[in-house]
């Protein structure tokens, strides 16, 4: 169940991975033997689907942030169910539906839904001061076309999210996991891009940026290896993307002014 924000309200530090094997997963899990010292899963065997991209990060919510959270909340949030989402029930109306993975503290994703008001964006993340610092964005842009949903986004493509429902996907900057036993959580991965492939239409396009070089040369793996749904295209720099940047999002400011080379990538479903 979704916690509720007080104004004071400071999260607590979790510093530890989030993992709750299934229970048809929790025999393969146990036995020491069963895992390689890289995590890497032995041959014939899927990673556990409840292994996450995420870990739940300290942050303190301002003031701000916890109101926005409490008074627009119920407008804005999407609650998590095991029942297909409707868009057109959920926005009033029919237009392309572009899914944001991970959009941090939404300052693009805001940018992107005033410049684009014939779009309609669901944007996923679980990171509570970010969901309260969007939901304060969308309120002060005065936009309609803006919902959040605060639970880890392969749930929601598995669950809510039906075949051919997304024009677009943007994944920017996901977590790396740099090190190498924790490859197993990025979210870039064959299964989790199968299915968003699934959600989206035909000529749907999928955007991805990232800073880390090896999980780039990940990203074109895995979609090299489904090019038979995929094809690539010209990455579409979003609104609000200023100067030398290609996103526009905290992180890629972060990492240019590190000068960190950024990478992106851009694919379109194939119509078969
Ligand atoms: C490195 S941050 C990037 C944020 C933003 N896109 C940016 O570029 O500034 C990655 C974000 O993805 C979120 N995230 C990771 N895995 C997720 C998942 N499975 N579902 C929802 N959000 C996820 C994290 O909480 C985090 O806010």
């Amino acid at each position: 169940m979704r916690q509720r924000l007080g104004a004071n309200l400071q999260w607590p530090t979790v510093t530890e991975p989030i993992i709750s094997p299934a229970p048809e997963h929790a025999a393969a899990a146990s036995p020491p033997a069963a895992r390689s010292p890289d995590g890497t899963p032995p041959p014939g065997v899927a990673y556990p689907k409840t292994i996450k991209s995420f870990v739940r990060r300290a942050g303190r919510t301002t003031a701000a942030q916890a109101r926005a959270f409490e008074h627009l909340g119920p407008q804005l949030l999407l609650p998590y169910r095991e029942s297909t989402l409707e868009p057109v029930a959920v926005f009033g109306r029919s237009a392309p539906l572009i899914l944001e993975i991970g959009f941090g503290m939404g300052e693009t994703t805001a940018k992107i839904a005033a410049a684009m008001p014939d779009h309609d964006f669901l944007a996923i993340d679980v990171h509570t001061p970010g969901v309260g610092a969007l939901c304060k964005l969308i309120a002060e842009g005065n936009l309609s076309n803006v919902r959040v949903m605060q639970h880890d986004a392969v749930e929601v493509m598995r669950d809510m999210l039906g075949d051919g429902t997304l024009a677009g996907v943007h994944i920017f900057f996901p977590d790396p996991w740099p090190k190498k036993r924790h490859h197993k959580r990025r979210f870039v991965r064959q299964d989790n891009v199968e299915m968003l492939i699934a959600c989206l239409k035909p000529e749907g396009r999928i955007q991805m940026a990232t800073d880390h070089a090896e999980y780039f040369e990940q990203m074109r793996q895995v979609t090299s290896a489904l090019c038979d749904e995929l094809e690539e295209a010209e990455f579409v720099r979003p609104a609000g993307a200023a100067g030398e940047e290609l996103t526009g999002t905290n992180y890629e400011r972060k990492y240019i002014k590190d000068r960190r080379p950024i990478h992106v990538l851009a694919f379109r479903r194939k119509r078969v």
